[in-house]
């Protein structure tokens, strides 16, 4: 085992062995919303600069750097602007973003939170795969419990910070999972990708500007905010830094979720 253990990072996984580990309480004894209160005594810009300086990439496929995507948004205009979570996961072998959300919902609950704040959005949805019904009743409850202990809806602890949180549970189409198909999607049109520019940054859902993040990039911002972006480029490569999550499956010996330095 100790081979294994020298090789693993477990953050977002470290405690989907306790018991409810989907629950608030079990978020809160591990540490779960530090990440908010650091976050909200900072300007949206430094947490943006921060998210920038950890090096974080997108988890969704495409590994676009994570600070700069939101970086693209234009300056506020006053209307709204949303974030919208890439929940679809449905890549052949893939399969880390729904045990997440299963094992542990809160990390993308507080993710949200956190981003919502850096980029300004006081309306965020994750899109879901609507076949996997168990995640979406436990997203839906982690959703529930956050709003009942003050940590979504008005004046978020205090702060003045409104945010709602909209799941949505798509009807399961691969296509769906590219961003701009899913915008369509969720508009309520057939999920087709539209053609760029515009980018969501400017355009997004109901053309107003968006951004497109996967669950496991949101749900890695909390513990970057918490222990800094220095811890999350102490792990992986110089040009890839920080942990994620890695389905293995098929012909293996130990087949699972492996948490590790890229
Ligand atoms: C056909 C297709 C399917 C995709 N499916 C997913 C998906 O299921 N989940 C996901 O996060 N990104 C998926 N992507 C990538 C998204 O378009 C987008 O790059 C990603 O959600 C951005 O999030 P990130 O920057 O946090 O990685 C897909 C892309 C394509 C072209």
């Amino acid at each position: 085992m100790t081979e294994y253990n020298t090789v693993l990072a477990p953050v977002l996984s470290a405690f989907w062995d306790q018991p409810n580990s989907w629950t608030l309480e079990t978020y809160l004894k591990n540490g779960g919303y530090e990440g908010l209160k650091k976050a909200f005594a900072q300007k949206p810009e430094d947490l943006i600069q921060t998210i920038k300086d950890s090096g974080l990439r997108g988890r969704g496929g495409a590994g676009f750097p994570t600070g700069m995507k939101w970086g693209f948004l234009p300056p506020a205009d006053g209307g709204p602007r949303y974030l919208v979570v890439n929940a679809d996961e449905s890549e052949p072998g893939t399969c880390k973003d729904i045990p997440l959300m299963m094992a542990a919902p809160q990390f993308l609950v507080e993710g949200v939170i956190i981003t919502s704040y850096a980029i300004g959005s006081n309306h965020a949805f994750i899109y879901l795969r609507g076949e996997v019904v168990h995640v979406y009743r436990r997203l839906l409850r982690a959703v529930e419990e956050a709003y009942a202990a003050g940590y979504l809806g008005k004046n978020i602890q205090g702060t003045g910070f409104d945010l709602d949180v909209t799941v949505h549970a798509g009807a399961g189409a691969y296509i769906c999972g590219e961003e701009t198909a899913l915008l369509d999607s969720l508009e309520g049109r057939r999920g087709q990708p539209r053609l760029k520019p515009p980018f969501p940054a400017t355009a997004g859902l109901y053309a107003r500007p968006t951004v497109v993040n996967n669950v496991e990039s949101v749900a890695s911002v909390p513990q970057i905010i918490n222990r800094g972006a220095d811890w999350f480029t102490s792990m992986g490569t110089e040009r890839s830094s920080g942990n994620g999550l890695f389905s293995l499956s098929g012909h293996v010996t130990r087949p699972g979720q492996y948490e590790a330095p890229l």
